[in-house]
């Protein structure tokens, strides 16, 4: 059987990802650095028939993200897909002119320098797999092609993310390294007003874990390629 983990898995999102993911015939790691949540949610799965396990993982906590490689190891000494979308969406990020270092660097730190750490500490156990893949949730406020003064915190922390998926790409061909973009989705961080669904915003995710002869490289949403 084939293994994903998934960061920032409880809800949302990545929740709904793991559970396509294990649809699909993987056992899942439900990864989340709130434990309580993250064994119901596991629970919630295997409650719907899924192989779905947790292991507590912080994507900002370089120690955490050791504890998880061990816990996932003892099980299997592959992975087959890693899902990096763990992300913050940092209040009181206003306008670049005022932009405080504080809230800049919570951003680069959950949303680029978190998913660097977990693929690194990962990397090994990707490159034992046939068929190795890392999903990273970006998000099109990242794109510089059209970037303007919004979200100045949130906006660059996904452009480093791209950058990371394009130097993971470019070391190994053998591994599917690409960002997505899942839309505007209603979550916590995406608010009730969203228009489309958690199921929607998984697909692109589920897709790209799950596809014969997956592209590499690539920024992706539901409709295909989109500019850097
Ligand atoms: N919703 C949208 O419209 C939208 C659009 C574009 C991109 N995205 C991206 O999609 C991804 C998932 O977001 P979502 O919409 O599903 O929102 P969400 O429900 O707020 O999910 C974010 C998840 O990340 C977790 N997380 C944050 N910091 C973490 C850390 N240091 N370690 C481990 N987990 C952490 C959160 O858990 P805690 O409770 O522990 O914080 C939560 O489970 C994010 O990367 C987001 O940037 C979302």
């Amino acid at each position: 059987m084939k293994h994903a983990l998934i960061t920032g898995a409880y809800r949302g999102i990545g929740l709904e990802a793991a559970r396509q993911i294990a649809k699909a015939g993987f056992h899942v790691w439900i990864s989340a650095r709130k434990v309580e949540e993250g064994e119901a949610a596991a629970q919630k799965l295997r409650d719907e028939g899924l192989e779905a396990s947790f292991v507590a993982l912080d994507v900002t906590d370089e120690a955490s993200i050791q504890s998880a490689v061990q816990t996932v190891r003892a099980h299997s000494e592959v992975l087959d897909v890693l899902v990096n979308n763990a992300g913050v969406y940092p209040s009181g990020d206003g306008d670049i002119s005022t932009l405080p270092a504080s809230v800049l660097r919570e951003a680069l730190e959950a949303n680029a320098i978190g998913p660097l750490l977990v693929t690194q500490a990962f990397w090994p156990l990707l490159q034992k797999s046939g068929s190795p893949r890392v999903v990273n949730v970006s998000s099109s406020a990242g794109r510089l092609y059209d970037m303007g003064a919004e979200m100045p915190a949130y906006g660059p922390s996904k452009t480093l993310l791209n950058a990371i998926t394009r130097q993971f790409a470019g070391l190994d061909e053998r591994v599917s390294v690409n960002s997505i973009c899942p839309g505007w989705v209603r979550s916590e961080m995406g608010g009730q007003n969203a228009p489309r669904s958690v199921e929607e915003g998984a697909n692109i995710i589920t897709k790209l874990a799950t596809m014969d002869s997956p592209p590499s490289g690539q920024f992706l949403n539901d409709a295909g390629e989109i500019g850097w």
